[in-house]
């Protein structure tokens, strides 16, 4: 009998990362065949029409069942980008005329989201600071149907209690929705902490190697179909060869973040006592005001973190990241190779001076994106740029 044929059984993060969903070719090949086409045969099908706009090629089901086994989940689908998977997640859970009750303090582009679902869907939206059982109590209404958060949160690293959250809302009849994107499945998996729905910008750690784009959403059967409904009229699905992509990608993100896990927490350690950084901002410090809930929560604390430059002054900033030499000042994160942002020119530059003020991000506060690199070389890297 042929492997493809056997019933495979595994139950670890790793053997599903390599083996959930991957199908074999005719000739018994081990990855999934790229199946570009977009005219499909059609007569001989029953169900939704074969198109790979509406989700239907094998590169898409691949890569959604090994999603879907990653975070434990029924059901997932795969989409262009993280943001459509955050509009096509939103969009299917909530009507209009109904309430959303978010984390303020999240990544730029969701919070820009909130005025196309205020002017363009009716939809109310109170943004929360706090995402306590109290706070939720007091900011709900008799239309709230979703809670949206992010744990660790871009570009703060803030951490906030899931299961507490999850059962608050439970009780209240009322769904959640977590960008899960910073942790990565690896590290965190919220639907055992309760939660209903879970998005990822699959461009990050998902796809790990900076070169594609790509979207999450995981849940119930049910949810998902309507998620799928939704995005193939709104043209959010993705090409075939992305797909490939990323399901190779996959195969191999729990080494990589585990290797970031490890970077990130040494270069915390060696910048949290570094005289020119006035605050390091990552959950695995002690001195991290979530890092207890971080601990029961996750399982690794990521490898992404911030930190402030001390003092003021935007030119030693400049000066600092124009003389690294390794790390590359460069948009997106969960890559291979280790970059930083100034959060208030990129991830949150739609975002006014008075809410950027509001949230805590200051003009001398710089996002860390840790590769794989050794830690010895990224340390030795940031003292020659800090000197
Ligand atoms: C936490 C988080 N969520 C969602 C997104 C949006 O993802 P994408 O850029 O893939 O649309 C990003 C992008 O930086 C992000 O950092």
């Amino acid at each position: 009998m042929s492997k493809a044929n056997k019933q495979q059984i595994y139950s670890g993060l790793n053997s599903k990362a390599v083996h959930a969903g991957t199908q074999r070719d005719h000739f018994g090949g081990v990855n999934t065949p790229v199946q570009p086409s977009t005219a499909i045969e059609y007569l001989n099908e029953s169900g939704s029409v074969p198109y790979p706009r509406n989700f239907t090629i094998p590169n898409h089901e691949a890569v959604a069942t090994k999603i879907a086994a990653l975070e434990g989940g029924e059901a997932a689908l795969v989409l262009a980008t993280g943001m459509s998977a955050i509009s096509t997640g939103i969009l299917s859970a909530v009507q209009s005329g109904q309430h959303i009750l978010m984390q303020s303090n999240i990544y730029g582009g969701t919070r820009a989201f909130v005025d196309i679902l205020r002017w363009k869907h009716d939809i109310r939206v109170t943004l929360i600071d706090r995402m306590t059982p109290e706070e939720l109590d007091s900011n709900m209404t008799g239309d709230t149907a979703l809670v949206y958060m992010e744990s660790p949160t871009n570009p703060l690293l803030d951490i906030i209690d899931i299961s507490s959250v999850c059962t608050w809302a439970k009780d209240n009849r009322i769904l959640t929705m977590i960008d899960n994107t910073f942790a990565s499945p690896v590290n965190q998996q919220p639907l055992k902490l309760g939660c209903d729905i879970i998005m990822h910008s699959a461009t990050k750690y998902m796809g790990g190697h900076s070169d594609l784009m790509a979207g999450a959403l995981i849940g119930k059967n049910d949810f998902i179909e309507r998620c799928r409904t939704l995005s193939s009229v709104y043209g959010m699905s993705l090409n075939a060869v992305d797909l490939s992509l990323l399901e190779r990608s996959l195969k191999t993100m729990v080494l990589r973040v585990q290797k970031q896990n490890s970077n990130a927490m040494e270069i915390a350690r060696w910048l949290s006592k570094h005289p020119l950084i006035a605050k390091v901002h990552y959950p695995g410090l002690s001195s991290h005001p979530g890092h207890e809930i971080a601990a029961k929560q996750m399982s690794g604390f990521g490898g992404m973190m911030s930190f402030e430059l001390s003092g003021n002054d935007t030119s030693f900033r400049d000066a600092f990241l124009k003389s690294l030499s390794m790390i590359s000042v460069a948009t997106s994160l969960g890559g291979v190779e280790s970059t930083m942002t100034i959060p208030a020119q990129t991830s949150h530059s739609l975002l006014t001076p008075e809410e950027l003020n509001a949230m805590g991000i200051h003009d001398m506060l710089i996002r860390f994106s840790i590769g794989i690199e050794d830690a010895e070389d990224l340390i030795q890297d940031l003292e020659r740029a800090l000197q």
